[in-house]
């Protein structure tokens, strides 16, 4: 079934979807006439319904096409799709944290440096882009806001990158207009948060909600609802211990998410750049069990069928090669049904003007009758 079309884009396949929008891979149109495989984020009808949330999503996507950095996915551009904007963004084949924790707490747990690596990557990141000066030198005070599983990328060549830089914003608005709402990353929210209050050590603390997830698939706030989830955030006096329910956890390493868990900001890594610090210094002793290779071959062996990312690109590039070929086929069969229905109407025209000259021929051919005619005359 064809997915359609957003704006100039051929949607190809359908990724995922979250609360305030959905996500494809899709054809990018280019002159050199190469398929150039894109991922596109179209707001979701009730998000697009809500002028508020429209608007936040079109600032923060422009302040996202500004983050230019290996571990942060590119956004290309924001388009509008008649009155729906989307964002076009670079498509990552692999899986996200989410998807790998839930596969590997089916198969055994993720292993212990893969998930410091991930984590120290994505400090990284959030490191970058929390430093970023506008042209006068001025912080531009970049907060992620909604540093969670489903928002970091694990691409099948070992890549890491995070996703949706700046979309909370228009996320914590959704919330607040709709109450009681039950959401999924509502679990990933700082305490300070509650307040209204949000710095980098929020992305801290977020962060280390994602470590320890990965160290041990289990959620610091596993609460199903927004209340419940409120309520917990409001109790959270003391962070829990990875080592606790994973004893291969290093008492280094559960120093490290306790710290990155501290409830008050304060006593927390002061930013990413000093939590990256603090996990590479525990995967030291680790040695190289977690370089790119190490977690491309884990997430190729979880998701995919062992295609290398040149091999995903091919196959969705020749998806839509064939998508591109459909209508010319169409056209083409048409073009024969019509040429073949054209010569049958053609020969059944040429039978009835046979059949219609004969019998013509016997009704107006004059019967002269010659005797008369002489008699007459
Ligand atoms: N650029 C991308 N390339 C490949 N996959 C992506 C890309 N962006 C998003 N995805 C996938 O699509 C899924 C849905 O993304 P989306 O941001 O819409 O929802 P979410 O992050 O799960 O939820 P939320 O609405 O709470 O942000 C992600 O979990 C991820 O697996
Ligand atoms: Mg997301």
């Amino acid at each position: 079934m064809s997915l359609g079309t957003c704006g100039r884009y051929e949607l190809v396949r359908r990724i995922g979807a979250g609360e305030l929008a959905e996500v494809f891979a899709a054809r990018r149109p280019s002159t050199d006439g190469r398929d150039h495989p894109v991922a596109i984020k179209r707001l979701l009808p009730h998000a697009a319904a809500n002028p508020a949330l429209v608007g936040m999503f079109e600032d923060e996507g422009r302040l996202a096409m500004r983050l230019v950095h290996p571990n942060i996915c590119r956004v290309y551009g924001l388009e509008q799709d008649g009155e729906t904007p989307f964002l076009v963004m670079e498509w990552i084949p692999g899986a996200s944290l989410r998807d790998l924790v839930e596969r590997s707490s089916s198969r055994g747990s993720l292993p212990i440096s893969l998930a410091i690596r991930i984590c120290s990557i994505v400090a990284g990141a959030l490191d970058h882009a929390h430093l970023i000066r506008d042209s006068h030198g001025r912080g531009l005070g970049i907060v992620h806001r909604d540093v969670a599983p489903p928002n970091i990328m694990l691409g099948i060549d070992g890549g890491v990158k995070l996703l949706d830089f700046g979309l909370a914003k228009a996320r914590t608005q959704l919330h607040r207009t709709q109450p009681g709402f039950v959401k999924g990353k509502f679990g990933y929210l700082a305490p300070e948060q509650l307040q209204g209050l949000c710095d980098v050590r929020t992305d801290v603390f977020q962060l280390g909600l994602c470590l320890f997830e990965a160290l041990t698939g289990c959620r610091v706030f596993p609460q199903d609802t927004a209340a419940e989830t409120v309520a917990a955030l409001g109790e959270y006096r003391a962070p829990p211990s990875a080592r606790a329910l994973r004893p291969d956890v290093s008492p280094e390493i559960d120093a490290v998410v306790a710290r990155a868990l501290a409830p008050a900001p304060n006593d927390r890594f002061q930013d990413a750049r000093a939590m990256r610090a603090a996990l590479d210094s525990t995967l030291r002793p680790l040695g190289h069990a977690a370089d790119q290779l190490a977690l491309a071959a884990f997430v190729s062996a979880h998701f995919s069928s062992g295609d290398t990312v040149e091999e995903q690109i091919d196959r969705v590039t020749a998806e839509l090669e064939q998508r591109r070929r459909r209508p010319i086929l169409l056209v083409l069969m048409l073009v024969l049904l019509a040429g073949a229905l054209g010569l049958a109407a053609y020969s059944g025209y040429r039978h009835y003007v046979r059949e219609r000259g004969d019998h013509a021929g016997e009704t107006v051919r004059p019967s002269v009758n010659w005797e008369q005619l002489q008699r007459d005359h």
